[in-house]
């Protein structure tokens, strides 16, 4: 089965040390207004270890754009296109988490990947400037929507195995490596970093870099999506709009915690678990309540997610 991949890695108290070196660097040669309130929406997930009828997103994700300076709105996977719309026009950058969903037209999950990312295809070809980040399943998500192509993906027998990059000829001009700092492409060619999988979790079943040059290199692709992001102009049109859609209005739970009796670790060290349909919003002043039922529901969840881990 697809293990997840990605490349990312992430710790926020390296973010001084990284805003000191992103501030030695030459401004860009056209000076542009950025968006310093950049808000990155990210699409929520069916399956373990989310309740059943809800999504989930992984906490990590989270912290690893608010660490390069963005919010989170959460998209949930199952909300009405129209819902869907009205939050794109607020968002300034799509992430597309890794995970074990089914990537296949008719799925809920898909088709609302599918949807999102051609309303970015659409506004970028309007002029609208508007990134998309795929991490493992998101990537695999991006892959097929793009190129149309169900059959895209192929079988590869990298699962738990941090490995060197190999560049082929279109790296050094692409703009995500040409964005990177030389010293991470450098690291990234020669040291084995790159995990197919969430290389910011935790658990022990899984060789997951957490050496520094790992840690900084996941911490730099967040500055780079995060950059691309302060180019959207997208916003809420006023503060308790902002409000009602950043996920602050729910509690992560402790998902990655070790339990006797459990078979293997939970993937994600804390995950935000979305309950019922659309997993709308809990109503202004019931936050305490929603986020106490979240960490129940949590705790239920956790019990079950080991015998489900993909
Ligand atoms: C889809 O991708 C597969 C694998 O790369 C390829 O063999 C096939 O020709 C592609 N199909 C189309 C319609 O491009």
């Amino acid at each position: 089965m697809a293990r997840r991949h990605t490349l990312l890695v992430q710790l926020p108290a390296l973010l001084a040390l990284l805003m000191a070196c992103q501030a030695a660097r030459p401004p860009p040669a056209v000076q542009e207004q950025l968006n310093e309130r950049p808000i990155i929406g990210i699409l929520s997930q069916p399956g373990p270890p989310a309740p059943e009828g809800g999504s989930y997103i992984a906490g990590s994700y989270v912290k690893w754009a608010e660490a390069a300076g963005a919010r989170v709105v959460p998209i949930f996977y199952d909300e009405s296109r129209e819902q869907m719309l009205y939050k794109f026009n607020i968002i300034n950058g799509l992430l597309l988490p890794g995970g074990g969903a089914k990537l296949q037209k008719g799925h809920p999950f898909f088709d609302a990947a599918d949807y999102l990312v051609k309303l970015a295809i659409k506004a970028n070809d309007q002029g609208d400037y508007f990134p998309v980040h795929g991490t493992c399943l998101g990537m695999e998500t991006l892959a097929i929507v793009v190129s149309r192509n169900v059959s895209i993906l192929s079988d590869m027998d990298a699962e738990d195995a941090p490995a060197p990059l190999l560049y082929n000829e279109e790296a050094e001009d692409s703009h995500f490596f040409s964005s990177l700092p030389p010293s991470v492409v450098r690291n990234l060619q020669n040291t084995p970093i790159a995990m197919e999988n969430h290389a910011h979790e935790w658990p022990t079943f899984l060789h997951i870099p957490h050496s520094p040059e790992a840690v900084v290199m996941g911490q730099e692709v967040a500055n780079f999506f995060v950059r691309e992001a302060r180019r959207n102009k997208h916003k809420p049109h006023n503060e308790a709009e902002e409000d009602d859609l950043l996920i602050y209005r729910y509690a992560p739970a402790f998902t990655g915690r070790h339990m006797e009796g459990r078979e293997e670790e939970a993937d994600f060290e804390q995950t935000y678990l979305f309950t019922g349909p659309h997993a709308r919003a809990p109503r202004a002043g019931a936050g305490a309540g929603a986020g106490a039922a979240a960490a129940a529901a949590g705790a239920a969840a956790a019990a079950v997610a080991a015998a489900a881990v993909v």
